[in-house]
């Protein structure tokens, strides 16, 4: 068992009816709780302007456990779970109200956790009303998460407004994909692995793929989609992390401004997507009706509340170039989309080919080794490579086959921790290692600007994709024409 180092404290969560509270949050503080990793003396008060007791929201959230748990609610986990929470009515818009959280909280003693659960509009008025409520401190931290902004504008503008009451280093802004298991075990394969850390560049490495499939669709969030695009939602934080974390320098050691600095300098040197090459190097789709799982699934078009001229992308696949030593002449071909074939993520590096085939009875061309990197549903780690079958044959013959990592099996851990679980404990425990940096976002957003800005430009309507299905054509071309193609994405 993990014995627990971090100060108590009161996790305060602005928004405890909405959406993200109780699908997400509540179910990740259960499973810490199920695993003994939340401080005994830690409250949890959920904070939102719905007139109602404690009483009341530990029903609501014990309902949402049995909504989104996924597994049977253990009865001494809820017990010590809900003996923390107890809830507090404040319309976030009204700064006087704060002063309530006086008489509950205990900065003193306790490290004030303010989670940010609610839409950025509101994030100046809860801002500054903890600021005029006297609760904070040196050791008070906030969290927020996306969207932050839309554009490099207006995440500047939640930025300051947050910056108004907290130094940079109380923020802690999440994207759930630096939770997940195989994200930071980038860390440990490139930097602790001698094979790895000395064949990861340009003399090595041919090009890398990133693929991040969804198979939902919008879910029901039209308003929000439709203004937001794949390109915004999921390649702008999600894609762009996975990237960094893959391209990045060897930090110095595992202090969060050494690995910030080094992720910073790979945005700085992704090339700049714009009206000259926007056609060349990005594709979009948009995805039509089609079969998913065996059941028929509506066009992104008439998804309920659906305005049928829409030209948002529901898929985005982009040539990325880092102009740098490292990646000189190394592309990163990324791709994301919804209603694709299949939720999968995954990472694919593809070593160079040899200069010389020795093996022609097998192969006329050597199939190249590589690394796949698989993030979900299933953590792991493939190797591809060459073997020879065995046997007495007059020639040799080879085989490709696979070095197997899976973490399940390895590590007999079937469910390793979420994202959530991970990001709210390291948010507990005061550890911004796994949150991104202000610079970090305002470099991401500088790089998608211009592409979005490059789509005005020219003749961007997205292509269609029959739902189920990998992407439309365009994406396959994206890399024909480099004479490279997709990697199916590997069921394990
Ligand atoms: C969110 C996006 O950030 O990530 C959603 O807003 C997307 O549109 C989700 O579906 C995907 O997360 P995961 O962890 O299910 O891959």
């Amino acid at each position: 068992m993990q014995t627990i180092t971090y100060k108590p404290c009161d996790l305060v969560i602005y928004g405890a009816m909405g959406d993200l509270s109780r699908r997400k949050l509540l179910i990740s503080l259960y499973r810490l709780e199920k695993a003994n990793l939340i401080e005994p003396d830690t409250k949890i008060i959920g904070v939102d302007r719905v007139a109602q007791d404690s009483a009341a929201y530990i029903d609501i959230a014990y309902k949402s456990l049995q909504e989104f748990l996924n597994e049977e609610i253990d009865s001494s986990v809820w017990k010590t779970l809900s003996a923390r929470l107890s809830y507090l009515q404040i319309d976030l818009a009204q700064l006087d109200q704060y002063k309530k959280l006086h008489d509950i909280l205990d900065p003193a003693s306790r490290v004030l956790v303010n989670y940010f659960a609610v839409a950025p509009f509101l994030f100046k008025s809860i801002c500054h009303g903890l600021d005029q409520s006297g609760v904070l401190n040196k050791e008070s931290r906030m969290v927020m998460e996306k969207p932050i902004g839309h554009d490099l504008q207006s995440s500047k503008e939640i930025n300051d407004v947050v910056a108004e009451v907290f130094s940079e280093d109380q923020v802690f802004r999440i994207d759930h994909y630096l939770g997940k298991e195989t994200v930071l075990n980038l860390l440990a394969l490139r930097f602790a692995n001698s094979i790895f850390t000395s064949n990861w560049d340009h003399n090595t490495i041919d090009h890398v793929q990133i693929t991040v499939g969804e198979e939902v669709g919008i879910e029901g969030r039209w308003e929000y989609f439709d203004k937001t695009g794949q390109l915004r939602d999921m390649l702008q934080n999600h894609l762009l992390q996975i990237l960094t974390f893959v391209a990045m320098d060897p930090p110095v050691d595992l202090e969060a401004q050494n690995i910030h600095r080094e992720k910073i300098k790979v945005l700085e040197a992704l090339r700049p997507i714009t009206i000259d090459n926007v056609e060349e190097k990005t594709v979009r789709g948009q995805y039509s009706t089609g079969v998913i799982k065996g059941s028929a699934v509506p066009g992104y078009l008439d998804e309920e509340g659906a305005n049928k001229d829409s030209t948002t992308e529901s898929f985005v696949a982009l040539r990325v170039d880092i102009d740098n030593w490292r990646w000189a002449d190394v592309p990163f071909y990324l791709r994301t989309g919804k209603r694709m074939a299949g939720k999968r993520t995954e990472i694919v590096i593809y070593f160079k080919q040899l200069p010389h085939n020795i093996f022609k009875d097998s192969f006329n061309v050597l199939p190249p080794n590589k690394l796949i990197i698989h993030l979900q549903p299933n953590e792991g780690i493939d190797f591809v490579m060459l073997n020879k079958i065995p046997g007495i044959d007059e020639h040799i013959k080879l085989h490709k086959t696979k070095l197997d990592l899976s973490f399940d099996e390895t590590f007999r851990k079937s469910s390793l921790f979420g994202g959530y679980e991970k990001l709210v404990l390291e948010a507990m425990r005061g550890n911004p290692t796994l949150f991104i940096s202000r610079e970090e976002i305002e470099q991401a957003w500088t790089w998608i600007d211009s592409i979005q800005d490059a789509w005005k430009h020219v003749d961007a309507t997205p292509k269609p994709y029959p739902a189920g299905t990998w992407g439309p054509t365009e994406a396959d071309e994206l890399l024909a024409r480099d004479g490279r193609a997709w990697e199916e994405p590997c069921y394990k």
